[in-house]
């Protein structure tokens, strides 16, 4: 995933038109140079000092403001050209190709990838002109980052709020990532986080998963151009944006939900921290004086022996946490599973595995290889797994050719 260059960063006149201030100060935080233009209308909403200092460059509204050709070598020299907020006015005119302003006029000249993030009052986001409008951008390859739906600032309930700046970055990723022709279109199921056995309406037996690693696979597989659906047990984190989530609960939701949708899936990744075993669930709550102190506990579905005894060709992947001897165990869980690629990473230890933002380990192949994979954040880490997986698959279907498409 590509995350420094230039982003030229266009804000059209809607009430959102604020929210480009945390965008652009995320953008910058994350190592992009952001070239800020506004529309004359967005002036009037947000003065023109806020992006000019949170981006260190000059706010282009008029073509020619600074010098002559501006829009030209601006487009030049950006990756991409996002639109946060996008009105209903802004969309028309580019759907339309009218060029009456700098962002416009960039907009035409600008021959990488656009991004879109509309924002607008849910009667006008559905009205059929904005939808065609919008299916016109995307005949053009545009791509739209949908908006949110929600309460919006005239009061209604609906769609048309901008979505939230994590999921607009997320979007930028997706613009600038290199497909990987093996992984493109492809379905892939992502399982992630822990599973809640409940004990009573209370309490319940769980572990220390985030899900913040199976997450990040479920991103980079977007990025790549999968199909991705993530299976999650209970999480804090919000939803990726571009993959189909499945929210569960217990390690026997969890083994329905990717039973049923690996049909036609071409690689199952299990990274989901299962519980092995489940208490009996008491329909009351538990109570001190009558509970003796032991729990007897029943094995749940070992969901990746499973997977293994009937793969179709799908491509099985497991997680192996081990606090000790990894690279034994990680060998042994890929022969009794019939997994075709095991990732071990220690746990147990700072900076790596459960409620760490790093992570750290090897990738162990079918065919013997170990593949290491370097401390990195939880989003780099997955990065490369993903890669790792994409040409495995592609060495697996010998696919000649292993260029990145975009
Ligand atoms: C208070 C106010 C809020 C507005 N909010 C939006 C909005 O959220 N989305 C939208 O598409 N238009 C909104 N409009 C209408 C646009 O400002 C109007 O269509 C304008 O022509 C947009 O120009 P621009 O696209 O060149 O910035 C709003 C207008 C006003 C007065």
């Amino acid at each position: 995933m590509k995350q420094s260059g230039q982003i030229l960063l266009g804000v059209s006149g809607g009430i959102a038109a604020y929210k480009a201030a945390e965008l652009a100060r995320l953008l910058v935080k994350n190592g992009w140079s952001v070239i800020p233009s506004m529309t004359r209308t967005a002036t009037e909403f947000m003065g023109t000092l806020t992006l000019a200092s949170i981006t260190e460059h000059e706010v282009h509204i008029d073509v020619g403001d600074h010098s002559p050709m501006d829009h030209i070598r601006t487009v030049r020299s950006s990756d991409l050209l996002l639109v946060a907020p996008a009105t209903a006015h802004t969309i028309a005119k580019f759907a339309h190709g009218q060029a009456d302003d700098f962002l416009s006029a960039a907009y035409l000249a600008h021959k990488g990838p656009s991004l879109i993030c509309p924002s607008m009052n849910t009667a006008m986001w559905h009205h059929p002109a904005t939808q065609r409008n919008l299916s016109m951008l995307r005949d053009d390859g545009v791509l739209i980052c949908p908006p949110d739906s929600g309460e919006l600032a005239c009061g209604e309930w609906g769609d048309g709020r901008l979505a939230e700046a994590e999921t607009i970055l997320e979007y930028v990723a997706y613009s600038l990532s290199p497909k990987h022709p093996t992984l493109q279109g492809k379905k892939v199921v992502v399982s992630a986080g822990p599973t809640c056995e409940d004990l009573d309406p209370v309490r319940f037996l769980s572990n220390r998963s985030t899900g913040l690693m199976g997450f990040a696979i479920a991103r980079a597989l977007w990025c790549a151009g999968a199909e991705v659906v993530l299976v999650s047990g209970p999480t804090h984190l919000r939803v990726p944006a571009g993959v189909q989530m499945v929210k569960v609960r217990s390690a026997a939701e969890m083994a329905e939900a990717v039973h049923g949708h690996r049909n036609g899936a071409a690689s199952v990744i299990m990274n989901a921290a299962v519980a092995d075993y489940r208490p009996a669930y008491h329909p009351h709550k538990l109570k001190k004086d009558s509970f003796n102190g032991v729990l007897a506990l029943n094995r749940t579905e070992d969901i990746l022996a499973t997977l293994g005894k009937d793969k179709n060709g799908c491509l099985l992947i497991g997680f192996a946490a081990e606090t000790e001897d990894g690279i034994v165990n990680g060998r042994k869980k890929l022969i009794h599973k019939n997994c075709d690629g095991v990732v071990v990473n220690r746990v147990g230890i700072a900076g790596q595995g459960f409620e760490s933002d790093t992570n750290q380990g090897t990738l162990i192949w079918r065919d013997g290889r170990e593949i290491p994979l370097p401390m990195a954040s939880k989003q780099d880490f997955a990065n490369l797994l993903v890669t790792e997986i994409g040409d495995f698959m592609h060495d697996l279907a010998g696919i000649p050719n292993r260029d990145m498409a975009q």
